[in-house]
């Protein structure tokens, strides 16, 4: 256990989806591999009137089939009861000043106070408002803040605004989760830590680089949030941004928060702003109609639970951008991601360029290189290579370089989540979005959000269980490309 100070990590939403299906589980496993200081505890807020041991029970039954396989570990049983003795719960209408002496009575003296704000950024402006009034934001406090932080570029910056006014640029942690994932911090070691690749690592050697986080989930009960949402203020606009920037970027001078952050919001600013015509022709917005996920009948997006009849909520997106740099000149960045999609499945593909010339037979199964970054399911790095075929003559096949990270690495592999509320609690910002680069990428995402809706057009139809529709390899096509879907 480490030594330092008094820890308090207050969940605003501690009754929410999110409090129990991640942050709470992410904690637990911090407590069990002994992560979390000794005198952490974990204040859950809602509106719910509870005291403490009804928090303690709708934890202990809603989080719990979430951490399966941790509890069944030898001490395993003996470290949840444990970690519930972590567990407070502050009954608090986060929109009631008055409300917020309970969090007061509660909070240790003297504590380093990590604020998480697990709610709709509508409410951040006035819990950050009224945690000053009630004088729990100090030097040392900290604040995480969720995505999709605004609506757009307007609302994101009042966000920024209003928070500014409590909290220091140091103290606020904008989480995008897939920072978290071990995969994607991995990447920057891929591209920075081996010197075959970085004077491939652009125009042009290579051609093409693909980046697809698929879903087989729908929409589940979630609709409320998401049909006012869609899929690419949820997830184009920070996951998929934020894993092309770090493809992108330039090899930052250190690993400190700020030298990294710097070289992804140049990337961020570097990216080709869309003009309606790029929008019409580079873009494609999809809505599932119902299908067969993975031998599962599936409903479409319009009859799941409170999604209204007529929305025009795309659950699907793909897009080609480019980064107008000289690293990248000429060199497509094809981004896509849907639910209730094919396979479950986030990947990058970086496809490198052919060569320029063939002295084998056979040369038509002659492919170019391609480096292929499995995220999930599995974690896993494949260089698709072109060897020689057993027999006689030189003919040609593509096989995999494989490195799957579960067998080179057995250790335990914590959770995104984990790792990034761990960091919260070191003060570690690397892996955190800064205000500049969150603003940034609104900047980007916010012409092609108008752009469709100004045109009118309903999302294109696809089919649950497929990679989306028609209209998306067809992009792909214009360009002589196809989306890599058996990598
Ligand atoms: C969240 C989105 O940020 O990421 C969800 O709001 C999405 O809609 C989720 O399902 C995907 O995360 P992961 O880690 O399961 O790929």
């Amino acid at each position: 256990m480490s030594d330092t100070n008094n820890v308090d990590i207050v969940i605003f939403g501690g009754a929410g989806d999110l409090a129990f299906r991640k942050l709470v589980p992410a904690l637990f496993m911090a407590h069990m591999h002994n992560k979390l200081e000794g005198n952490a505890r974990i204040i859950g807020v809602g509106r719910q009137a509870w005291e403490r041991d009804a928090y303690v029970a709708f934890i202990n039954e809603k989080t719990r089939p979430f951490l399966q396989d941790a509890l069944q570990e030898a001490n395993g049983e003996t470290c949840w009861t444990s970690f519930l003795d972590r567990l407070y719960f502050a009954s608090i209408d986060v929109t009631q000043a008055g409300d917020y002496k309970r969090l007061s009575a509660l909070s240790t003296a003297g504590a380093q106070r990590v604020f998480y704000l697990a709610t709709a950024p509508s409410l951040f402006t006035q819990i950050c408002s009224h945690l000053d009034s009630a004088g729990l934001i100090d030097a040392q406090a900290r604040v995480v803040l969720e995505k999709p932080l605004g609506h757009d570029l307007a609302s994101a910056k009042a966000i920024n605004d209003q928070v500014a006014q409590h909290f220091a640029e140091s103290q606020i942690y904008r989480i995008d989760h897939y920072l978290g994932k071990e995969t994607v911090q991995n990447l920057m070691v891929l591209r920075f830590g081996n010197a075959i690749f970085e004077p491939l690592w652009r125009s042009p050697n290579i051609r093409s680089v693909q980046i697809t986080v698929a879903e087989t989930v729908g929409v589940g009960s979630r609709a409320g949030f998401y049909d006012q949402t869609g899929a690419a203020r949820d997830m184009v606009q920070n996951h998929l941004l934020q894993l092309l920037c770090i493809v992108a970027m330039e090899p930052p001078i250190s690993l400190q928060p700020n030298d990294v952050r710097d070289e992804k919001l140049k990337v961020l600013r570097s990216l080709r702003p869309m003009t309606d015509v790029d929008i019409k022709r580079d873009t494609v917005r999809g809505q599932y109609k119902s299908g067969t996920v993975e031998g599962v009948a599936a409903v479409g997006y319009l009859a799941e639970e409170n999604v209204p009849a007529n929305s025009m909520t795309e659950t699907f997106v793909s897009l080609k951008a480019h980064i107008n740099n000289a690293r990248w000149a000429n060199v497509p960045f094809y981004l896509r991601t849907g639910k209730r999609m094919q396979h479950r499945r986030s990947e990058i593909i970086i496809e490198f360029d052919d060569m320029p010339f063939s002295i084998f037979s056979g040369a038509a199964n002659s492919q170019p290189n391609r480096l292929v970054i499995s995220l999930q399911p599995e974690e896993s790095i494949q260089l698709k290579m072109m060897v020689k075929e057993p027999g006689s003559g030189m003919n040609m096949r593509p096989v995999n370089l494989d490195l799957d990270m579960r067998s080179a690495f057995t250790e335990r592999r914590a959770e995104a989540y984990e790792r990034l509320l761990v960091d919260v609690v070191k003060g570690r910002l690397t892996h955190f979005m800064r205000r500049d680069e969150l603003e940034a990428a609104w900047s980007w995402v916010e012409p092609i959000l108008n752009g469709w809706a100004a045109s009118g057009e309903p999302p294109k139809a696809y089919n649950a269980g497929t990679w989306g529709p028609a209209a998306s390899s067809a992009l792909m096509a214009r360009s002589e490309h196809t989306w890599f879907e058996e990598s």
